[in-house]
């Protein structure tokens, strides 16, 4: 049995795996506590992981019915993220194995988003024997990410944004909307019920040929719009239009090149993760185009694509099965580890 910790950026995270099956994994949000400040703050962070991390690792021990003399194997991610935050909880889980005298490993967070489209069923288990190459694109709060995965452990970095996030992106225009924080998931729910046809937004990059993306353009031409519009924040209808017509457009750009990653590599699977593969118009759209296109598509349930310790769990217990080298105890957290230097 292997315990792992997720501990990045607002969520503490504890979960426990037997080999592809994942026993626990549970989840403390800071949402709530952050949501005041309009973003994450990282001191706030650093204490509620302290606060939070010994409840939630017994709660994910008693839920998976084992005692710290079962396991095998303590992982944690250990980069990228905020420096403080992987720290409280890198350093516990090096301590941990340490006291049980344990094999550790660090874990890059996206390398663990990278797999948990593979992790499905109930209970959730890692379907290494489904697994096909694929086009992976990771979307969250502070990354937009298109991989090449050629199989398990082993990825090509095809292209990043260059300034915003696509949730930051989401968030960002939320707030100028005037929902509460983080708005990405509100501007998507207001969305379903406007015209994605109602207003013209740019789509950055979409025809450039390159796997490289950028937000900032976008977030800017809606200040621009509602500084010339300012009536429609005032109309239900026009409000849930312009969510629409950003979120189109957000999304239109996003599934136009992971397709055309998958064209060009010539792969017939397309997985998605991190926070914003939880919204509805992106996964319509993706489930739409691959249809279109004979490709497979695989998305996790929600609570596995938003930060959680699950995804960490199963990949380090793959890389301990498959004789992956232990990360020495005393290894520093790695808060700007890139996933093509791996
Ligand atoms: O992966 P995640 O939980 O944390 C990191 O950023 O690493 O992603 C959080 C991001 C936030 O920007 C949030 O607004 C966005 O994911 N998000 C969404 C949706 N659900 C979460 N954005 C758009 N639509 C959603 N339904
Ligand atoms: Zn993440």
């Amino acid at each position: 049995m292997l315990l792992a910790i997720e501990s990045s950026c607002d969520e503490t995270s504890v979960a426990v795996v037997r080999g592809d099956t994942v026993l626990a994994n549970v989840v403390a949000s800071q949402i709530r506590l952050h949501a005041e400040y309009g973003g994450v703050v990282p001191e706030l962070a650093t204490r509620e992981h302290l606060k939070n991390l010994p409840a939630v690792t017994r709660s994910a021990l008693q839920q998976a019915g084992a005692t710290p003399g079962d396991l095998t194997a303590i992982a944690s991610t250990i980069g990228p993220g905020l420096p403080q935050a992987l720290m409280i909880g890198s350093r516990a889980a090096q301590a941990m194995a340490f006291a049980l005298d344990l094999p550790y490993y660090g874990i890059h967070h996206h390398e663990g988003h990278l797999y948990s489209p593979w992790i499905s069923g109930r209970p959730p288990h890692a379907e290494w024997d489904h697994f096909e190459p694929n086009i992976s694109l990771i979307v969250s709060g502070g990354h937009t990410l298109l991989v090449h995965v050629h199989r398990p452990l082993q990825h090509t970095v095809l292209g990043g944004t260059l300034d915003d996030a696509a949730g930051e992106c989401f968030d960002k225009v939320a707030k100028l909307i005037g929902l509460a924080y983080p708005g990405g998931p509100v501007l998507d729910r207001l969305a379903e019920e406007g015209d994605p046809a109602a207003y013209d937004f740019p789509r950055p990059l979409k025809h450039k040929p390159d796997f490289e993306f950028s937000f900032s353009g976008l977030k800017t031409s809606v200040r621009y719009f509602l500084r010339d519009n300012p009536q429609i924040l005032e109309d239900d209808a026009c409000l849930k239009d312009l969510c629409a017509s950003v979120r189109a457009a957000i999304v239109d750009v996003l599934v136009t090149k992971t397709l055309r990653a998958a064209r060009r590599k010539r792969i017939r699977c397309i997985t998605a993760s991190g926070g914003v593969s939880c919204n509805v118009g992106l996964r319509r759209e993706l489930k739409t185009r691959c249809d279109r296109e004979g490709l497979q598509l695989r998305i996790a349930d929600a609570g596995l694509c938003t930060d959680n310790a699950a995804m960490i769990g199963i990949l380090a217990d793959h890389r301990h099965r498959c004789g992956g080298a232990p990360t020495p105890l005393d290894a520093e957290v790695k808060p700007g580890w890139q996933l093509d230097a791996l």
